[in-house]
């Protein structure tokens, strides 16, 4: 689900309205963008909340994914790990592919926790991702990796691990879509949220500001309820939630709740 959060750190507003529907109920003559860009120049940008299927049941995955899409997400995050960048294993494109062929309107952001991501990138496109997420901690050369990325047709974010400082980035920014703030250290879902991460989130936040830079600022990791306020309080518009969501099986209650408790946030 998107909803705008106001420039000046104003309460997150969701839309009741049209704009509210699903893909499946909009005109099809005028679907809504699914990836909007960051604009310093207007009095909002959408807060996205992106399922994270880590924490899905993956017995009945086809279900899963629908449920969120009946509960207003649009945006699902796909964890993929290698047993080596991190210490866990889930699942490459094939598994994706057939996610996609499940629910097509969904938008795909696929966040690879894996060495040597450009080798499987052009896989996960084709699987149907529609952002693709590296570690500036597992390429050489970033830049060019991240046009390479783009030049595949899709939405191109790079991703810091809690200890990398955001100056390992900074002149990655004006070629990025979305610039992914680990909130804890990658690998497992239902870990605590990491609260010195969100001085990289403001850090970030203000960069773009400043630089009229329209890369979206997502964290993932430890978001529930009351970390998701701080988190768009300190500037993050993508936040990734899988417990938060999954937990106790009741996807359209968890989003709810998520959802009022961004509502709650009030101007500083
Ligand atoms: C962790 C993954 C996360 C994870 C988040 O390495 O990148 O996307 O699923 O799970 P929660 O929201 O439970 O912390
Ligand atoms: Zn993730």
């Amino acid at each position: 689900m998107d909803t705008p959060r106001p420039l000046a750190r104003g309460p997150a507003r969701f839309p009741s309205g049209p704009s509210a529907m699903s893909p499946a109920t909009r005109s099809k003559k005028q679907p809504a963008p699914i990836f909007v860009p960051y604009d310093p120049n207007t009095a909002g940008v959408p807060v996205v909340i992106a399922p994270s299927l880590l924490s899905s049941d993956f017995a009945w995955a086809a279900r899963e994914l629908a449920r969120c899409r009946r509960a207003g997400a649009r945006w699902l995050h796909v964890d993929i790990m290698d047993g080596h960048f991190v210490p866990n294993i889930t699942f490459g494109p094939p598994v994706l592919k057939k996610w996609v062929a499940a629910e097509p309107d969904l938008f795909y952001d696929t966040h690879l926790m894996i060495e040597h991501p450009m080798q499987y990138a052009e896989r996960f496109v084709e699987a149907g991702s529609g952002l693709i997420t590296i570690h500036v901690e597992t390429v050489g050369r970033p830049r060019r990796e991240l046009r390479a990325l783009r030049r595949l047709g899709v939405k191109a974010g790079v991703v810091i691990k809690p200890r990398t400082p955001v100056r390992e980035i900074q002149s990655l920014l004006d070629e990025v879509d979305l610039v992914l703030v680990m909130t804890v250290e990658p690998g497992f879902g239902g870990q605590a949220l990491i609260p010195s991460t969100l001085n990289k989130v403001r850090e970030l936040d203000l960069i773009r500001r400043r630089e009229s830079l329209p890369f979206r600022l997502q964290v993932d990791g430890g978001i529930n309820a009351e970390t998701a306020e701080m988190a768009v309080a300190a500037g993050a518009d993508v936040l990734v939630a899988g417990n938060a969501v999954f937990a106790n099986g009741d996807i359209a209650g968890n989003l709810r709740a998520l959802r009022q408790a961004l509502a709650r946030i009030k101007p500083t």
